[in-house]
Formats: C-alpha cells, structure tokens, sequence
C-alpha cells in the first residue's frame, strides 16, 4: 500500500498529462510560458483570490511576500509551534524571530488565545498554518491582527481546496500562500507553489521580487530571487485541477471511512463546524505510537509522523529559550499523532485493512 498513491494518480490522467508534457517541449517556452499565466489564471478562479502569482516552491512562497513587506532584523513574526519548519524558516532567513504559538488541541491549529499573549511592540506579523488540510478561524485572527496594526499570512501548504464557510483557503487574509510539492493535495511534479493576496501593488511587487527583482529585462529595482514555475509543472497542474475537485470529495470520503470505523478506537481527527477539511493527512493520536507504527509496517501500511519534533524544540531554534511548559499542547501532540495513509484513490477495502491493523495494534 502507497502512503499517498501518486502511480494512481498519474495512471488516472495519463493522456492528458503525456499530451500536454509533450506541447510544453515542443513549445519550449520552459520558464514564464502560456501555461503559467494560464494556470494563475485559473488558480484565481478556483481560490476567489483576486491575484495569484506561481513561484519555485511553497517555502518561497512564504519567503517572498516576508520580502516584500521589508520584514527584516528586530521584527517578530508570530508562527505555530507545530507545523513543517520552512513556515519559521522563512522568517529566520529575513533576518527576523519567529514566535511560536502553540495549538489547539482538537484542531491542531494556532488560535487568537493562543497568539494574543505574544504581541509585542516588535510584532508584524501573523503566519497561521491550515494544518493537515483544515484552516483555522482566519477572521478571528485577522481581526486581532487589525486591533494592533499586524497582517496575516495564511500558509495553505497543506489546505488548498480546503473551505471554511463560503470561503476557500488562501483567499481569507491578504496573503496566503501553498505548496505544489508532489504529495500535498494539489501537487505538481517536482517542486512548485503559489503566491496569494488581495491587493493589486502587492501583488506586483512580490511578481518582481519572484524574478531576480527585475522591473522590465535586465532592469532591477529590487534584490529579489529566483522562484519561477517550470511551464512543464504548469501545464500538469492545469490537468490535475480540472479533477481536483473530484479528489477532494474523495479525499473526504476516504477521511469519513476512516473515521467511521475508527471512531471510539483512537482520537480520530475532528473537522469544525462549517469546514471542509482538503485532508493533507488523515492523523490520528495514539498513546504508543512506535508500537501501532511497527505493526502497521509489519502488515505492509505505510505510516508517517507529522511532526515529531515540535518548532520550539528545533536544534536551530534552542537560542530563543522557549520550553516545553510555554507550548504543551504541542509538545504533547508531537509526541502522539501518526498520519495514515491518505490519497482519492485508497479503496474502501483498503481502509478497511489500515483500520483493522490499527485496532489489532491497539
Ligand atoms: C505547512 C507547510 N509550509 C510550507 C511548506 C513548504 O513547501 P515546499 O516543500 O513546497 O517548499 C510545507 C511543505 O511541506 C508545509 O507543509
């Protein structure tokens, strides 16, 4: 069994993919073609965001907007505690702190509670994850960013194709960012991601920083850096977000056969009211996670932990001296949850199969 079966994936929309790899080579518009204006385009249709800008990978996507906005040294930028390390990486390779924030408990997402108390005079900013593919109350966070003057970067790494009421991920906050990397719910087929926001100048800013810092060919105004999409990444992910809707349903279904059977077994993931989760992970808490993690292995189902090493703890980040007792209900969390194998082509049976496992193993 695959963690995340991308052969499916490819094996379903194989035509449309090899035809139009083949178009982008004969094309040889690699870099900034048709396909990557098209492919924003449609992004911006499908998010209701008003401007998207495609860029190298979900960290730059992250990194760049830092940029734009002169985030730099003596800044503090507020991040969860539990989330992948490029959302408090970005903020350390501009020069400024990240602050992490810890969690709640049933939603695995940074709350106003829990980021209320770290606003300092130094504070710019807010970068609340969509972790595992849920977001967070985005307009309760907008709405303590705006008493003290902060903005709010959503990272939709995980959540693109996620809602939270009428509104899709990454069109919340003035900006948003996500991932293309391979695994993630819409997923490209090397490194890729994407650039969200709300206003227009900062929108141009950020595309100029994207490419070298160049206002027109070799005429820079900026230090930028170089975070371009492929064409060839474009034009499969055009193909792969005409079906992305039908994954998401079943991505759902998968989320829902699982939590079915295994409901009163373990503490099976929660999905707020109003919220429809794009189920990045399908993660579960277990008390003796090794233990359930071998015995899956045993059985041939792949498992992962997502993540186990809470921000605070990060070897890099032991200089900012924030403990355990600071953020508890992550350092508890990175010690039980266990992701299950989750993709819109795992079978009934096959779910089935991974829940019997997890309760013999329980
Ligand atoms: C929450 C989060 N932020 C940022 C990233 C970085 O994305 P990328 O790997 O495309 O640089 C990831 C990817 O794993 C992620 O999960």
């Amino acid at each position: 069994m695959e963690f995340c079966d991308l052969s499916a994936q490819y094996l379903a929309y194989k035509t449309e993919i090899d035809k139009t790899m083949a178009s982008v080579i004969a094309s040889t518009a690699f870099i900034n073609g048709p396909e990557v204006k098209a492919l924003e385009q449609e992004l911006v249709a499908f998010s209701g965001a008003p401007y998207a800008i495609a860029c190298a990978n979900g960290t730059d996507a992250l990194q760049v907007p830092l940029m734009a906005l002169g985030v730099g040294p003596g800044d503090e930028i507020i991040v969860p505690d539990f989330t992948f390390f490029a959302t408090a990486e970005v903020v350390s390779v501009v020069g400024a702190t990240p602050v992490f924030a810890d969690i709640d408990p049933v939603t695995f997402n940074i709350t106003v509670d829990t980021i209320r108390p770290l606003i300092t005079k130094k504070t710019k900013g807010i970068i609340p994850v969509s972790l595992y593919g849920q977001m967070p109350d985005l307009d309760a966070i907008a709405s303590l960013a705006r008493e003290h003057g902060l903005w709010v970067m959503e990272d939709g790494a995980q959540s693109f194709g996620a809602t939270r009421g009428t509104r899709r991920s990454t069109s919340v906050t003035e900006l948003a960012t996500t991932s293309f990397f391979p695994a993630k719910p819409l997923g490209c087929y090397g490194d890729g991601g994407a650039i969200f926001c709300q206003d227009e100048a900062l929108a141009s800013r950020i595309r100029v920083i994207c490419n070298h810092g160049q206002v027109k060919r070799y005429h820079h105004g900026v230090v930028g850096i170089n975070s371009r999409l492929d064409s060839i990444q474009a034009a499969i992910l055009r193909v792969k977000l005409r079906h992305f809707q039908d994954e998401l349903v079943a991505r759902d279904r998968v989320a829902s056969l699982y939590t079915e059977r295994l409901r009163g077994v373990v503490s099976t993931p929660v999905v707020g009211p109003g919220c429809f989760s794009a189920w990045a992970q399908y993660t579960i808490r277990v008390p003796n996670r090794e233990k359930v993690q071998a015995h899956l292995q045993s059985k041939g189902i792949p498992t992962a932990v997502h993540y186990p090493v809470p921000l605070h703890r990060q070897e890099v980040f032991a200089h900012l001296g924030v403990t355990d007792e600071r953020c508890p209900i992550a350092s508890k969390a990175s010690q039980e949850v266990m992701s299950l194998p989750m993709h819109a082509f795992l079978t009934e049976a096959q779910v089935d199969e991974v829940a019997a496992a997890v309760k013999e193993a329980l």
